[in-house]
């Protein structure tokens, strides 16, 4: 039985067009770096996956006991007929939203830039849930928004802390974009990461068994796959350091001795020096007072605030503001940077 469509808002053609403008502007910049967001196909998607259940990445677990502990109260607060869910993954956490959502939700709407992993996710959810309409949609939150499918009284999540992904200015742009899909009754669940100890944060983004290691070399994979490039990943080592002046932690993949890589799609070939570094992520961990000032500065009110009872991961939900005018500042409101 087939049980959903999925919307492809992302023909190959297109992810490939992407692909080569972030590969050939962050390849040819000084420093080099790279869009995180590549690093999810099937592999990078399983590996992210094996990541939640490390011991050393505390993230998923402590956002898990949030929604354990506070999906009944998002629920009566938000009475949401329609979820929407960006950068959905495998949607595991979500079930304890579905299930306190119980039957006034008429539709879950995973979003996913891995289009074939959300295919799974949301199968397995279509089958568990059959009275819910699944509708998953392969897209890039980043360009999409605004065509992603809604309905009344629409709760959009964005879990995980994948907003600390993004660098204070985009992370601005992106909350506005949400912001300006949301009616009056609609509301955004934000999952966000903490400021904590140095080590702890390392930790959870260098682990024992390395899988966070192959997780960041996948995105060369990634390219050599789709971009016909020759990198070998081995040549190229993890290195995850935290930036306390900006409060994130950057993923770097550090050449292994001076080397020399050719990314055909792109008629490119890259000198890398020995012990370059090139950044492929951040993870920015937030102080409640800062997410507030930004969910602020992009027009929402805070309606709720949590986090698990060791302060480790924290959890928002926001309404819009209803006087708010997305381009206007007015004079006082708290600024972000
Ligand atoms: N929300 C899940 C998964 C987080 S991992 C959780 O909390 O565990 C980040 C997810 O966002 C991945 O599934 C990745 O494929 C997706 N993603 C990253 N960048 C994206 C983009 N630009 N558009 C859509 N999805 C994106
Ligand atoms: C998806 N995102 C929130 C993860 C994070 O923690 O920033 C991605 C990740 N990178 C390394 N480990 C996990």
């Amino acid at each position: 039985m087939k049980l959903f469509e999925i919307a492809q808002f992302l023909k190959p053609e297109e992810l490939d067009e992407a692909l080569r403008a972030d590969v050939s502007a962050g390849l040819t910049s000084q420093p080099k770096t790279l869009p995180p967001k590549w690093f999810y196909d099937d592999r990078g998607s399983e590996l992210f996956t094996e990541i939640t259940r490390l011991e050393e990445y505390y993230p998923t677990r402590r956002e898990r006991a949030i929604l354990a502990a506070r999906a009944g109260e998002i629920a009566s607060a938000t009475g949401a007929r329609t979820l929407v869910e960006l950068g959905a993954g495998s949607g595991e956490k979500t079930r304890l939203l579905l299930d306190a959502l119980g039957a006034s939700l008429e539709a879950y709407v995973p979003v996913d830039v891995s289009g074939e992993y959300l295919r799974d996710a949301a199968e397995k959810i279509a089958a568990e849930y059959p009275a819910l309409a699944v509708r998953p949609v392969a897209a890039d939150y980043e360009r999409h928004l605004s065509r992603i499918p809604g309905g009344p009284r629409k709760l959009v999540a964005f879990l995980g802390g994948t907003i600390g992904n993004m660098v204070p200015q985009e992370r601005h742009g992106f909350l506005s974009a949400i912001r300006a899909t949301l009616g009056p009754d609609d509301a955004l669940l934000l999952g966000a990461d903490l400021v904590k100890d140095e080590k702890r944060l390392v930790r959870a983004y260098d682990d024992e068994r390395g899988v966070t290691a192959e997780f960041n070399r996948n995105v060369l994979r990634v390219i050599n796959a789709r971009l016909g490039a020759d990198f070998v990943p081995e040549a190229f080592e993890h290195v995850a350091v935290w930036d306390p002046d900006d409060e994130w932690i950057e993923m770097r993949l550090r050449s292994r001795g001076r080397q020399e890589v050719r990314v055909e799609a792109l008629d490119l070939t890259v000198r890398f020096a020995d012990a370059e570094e090139m950044r492929t992520e951040i993870s920015a961990k937030f102080r409640p007072e800062r997410l507030e000032a930004e969910l602020d500065a992009a027009g929402y009110t805070l309606a709720g605030f949590w986090t698990d009872p060791d302060g480790d991961f924290s959890l928002t939900l926001a309404r819009p503001q209803k006087d708010h005018d997305s381009e206007e500042m007015s004079p006082g409101r708290l600024t972000v940077g």
